[in-house]
């Protein structure tokens, strides 16, 4: 279409066609194609990376990414996924296409992990699961799959906070997003009596998003009695529930206690959507390893389902990258090294509570009157510290220290050498 300003001021220019044959005349715009695309604003995440950077502060300290960094602040390979990767190099494998829904190998044991092995699901084949391109990519292709069959509303009901890209990815799936209460600001825990008065006013058979652990960013979760209950409203309200699993074994240190959310749903006998990551718990952030799975009323269902995902699928990627999944695949089938790596990941969580305990404690040292208990009540990457956006700002210019204006700062950016330094900037701001 001509409809373009751009486009409106073209020039006319007579081109001869590659046949020779003169007089098509076509439009060509005096300026670019583009020149009406604005400029759109910088991702806040990587916007804060980009000014921890440029900050010649030597003690500055970036809290803004959630990835996991060791006591020396690094980046951290997971000892047994190195021996996977080592494996799989020996192992020369092919670089064929994958399926359309992934190693099938893969899926399995990924499912087998979130649910545990020989859960009644499994052994009924009710799941359809997919391997997608991590926790994004699997909630993306749910999220499609709902905005095609869902048979209620198109609008999907998410805590209040949620993860920044959850509206996102929601919004360019065609579906609505809408807000139960969750976090409650004057304890840093979890308003539950609120969470429990918005879920009752859901209109019925709509989608409810929850975070099976750790949620992100308030580092809030429900305790098991509170899921439980959770569980019998949801069933009653006739809602749907979709877990987004990103940080299994992550949070507790434990894979079956972080699970636990999921499969007590399941056993309580909702059917659900479940997406997973192994970014986190395996440390393989840019590989992209990651599963959708729908859980179907019987097997014969599943299959249907799984025939529609696949149709979804093809014309977004084709088929998922393999790396990343033979690594996953290589560590949770082998029972030593699964063993190790259940090891790693308590590594991993057991230096976040610890620092937590750190941190919380120096800020009483200092003699801050605040009460600092939700650091250490609260699970998983992220601490949702309470400071508000004028703390967060003198934070950053007085200290270089570095998050997200919401007070969330990554728990995985603090360690034993910059613990001190962060409480005092913190005691600073908020005296
Ligand atoms: C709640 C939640 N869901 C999903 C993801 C997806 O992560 P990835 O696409 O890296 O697996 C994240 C990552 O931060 C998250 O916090």
């Amino acid at each position: 279409m001509v409809s373009s300003p751009a486009l409106i001021s073209a020039s006319k220019t007579l081109l001869r066609g590659c046949n020779g044959v003169p007089g098509v005349l076509v439009q060509r715009a005096s300026s670019s194609w583009w020149s009406d695309v604005k400029m759109g604003p910088p991702d806040a995440i990587l916007g804060i990376a980009e000014a921890f950077k440029k900050d010649p502060n030597p003690k500055k300290i970036n809290l803004g990414a959630g990835t996991y960094r060791d006591d020396n602040g690094k980046p951290y390979v997971l000892p047994s996924v190195l021996k996977a990767e080592q494996r799989v190099i020996e192992n020369r494998m092919d670089k064929e296409y994958s399926p359309i829904s992934g190693s099938p190998e893969f899926t399995k044991l990924a499912i087998e992990l979130a649910l545990g092995e020989g859960n009644p699901v499994l052994a009924a084949r009710r799941n359809a699961t997919a391997q997608c391109i991590s926790g994004t990519g699997s909630l993306r292709v749910a999220a499609a799959f709902l905005n095609s069959f869902f048979p209620g509303p198109r609008e999907i009901w998410l805590p209040s906070p949620t993860w920044g890209n959850h509206v996102p990815i929601f919004k360019h799936s065609g579906l609505t997003c809408s807000t139960y209460r969750y976090y409650d600001p004057k304890s840093c825990g979890l308003n539950f009596a609120a969470m429990l008065e918005d879920i009752n006013k859901i209109p019925e058979r709509s989608v409810i998003l929850l975070h099976a652990c750790a949620h992100n960013p308030t580092g809030v979760d429900p305790r098991p009695e509170q899921w439980k209950e959770l569980s019998v409203l949801i069933k009653k309200r006739n809602l749907f529930p979709f877990f987004d699993m990103a940080y299994q074994g992550f949070a507790s240190g434990n894979i079956d206690n972080d699970a636990f959310a999921v499969r007590h749903f399941l056993a309580d006998g909702h059917n659900c959507i479940l997406t997973q990551s192994f970014a986190k718990n395996m440390g393989l952030y840019g590989e992209r390893a990651g599963a959708m799975t729908v859980v179907a009323n019987d097997s014969e269902e599943a299959e249907r389902v799984m025939s529609q995902v696949k149709i979804l699928i093809r014309p977004m990627y084709s088929n998922p990258p393999i790396h990343g999944a033979r690594l996953v695949t290589e560590v949770l089938k082998d029972k030593q090294l699964r063993s190790e790596w259940l090891k790693d990941v308590k590594g991993m969580a057991d230096r976040i509570i610890g620092v937590r305990a750190d941190l919380r404690s120096a800020l009483e040292k200092l003699g801050s009157k605040r009460n600092w208990q939700h650091i250490t009540d609260q699970i998983g990457m992220f601490c949702f510290t309470g400071l508000n956006q004028e703390q967060c700002e003198r934070i950053i210019k007085e200290y270089s220290v570095y998050l997200t204006k919401d007070g969330r700062i990554s728990m995985s950016g603090v360690n034993s050498k910059n613990v001190h330094y962060l409480a005092e900037a913190i005691h600073a701001v908020t005296k």
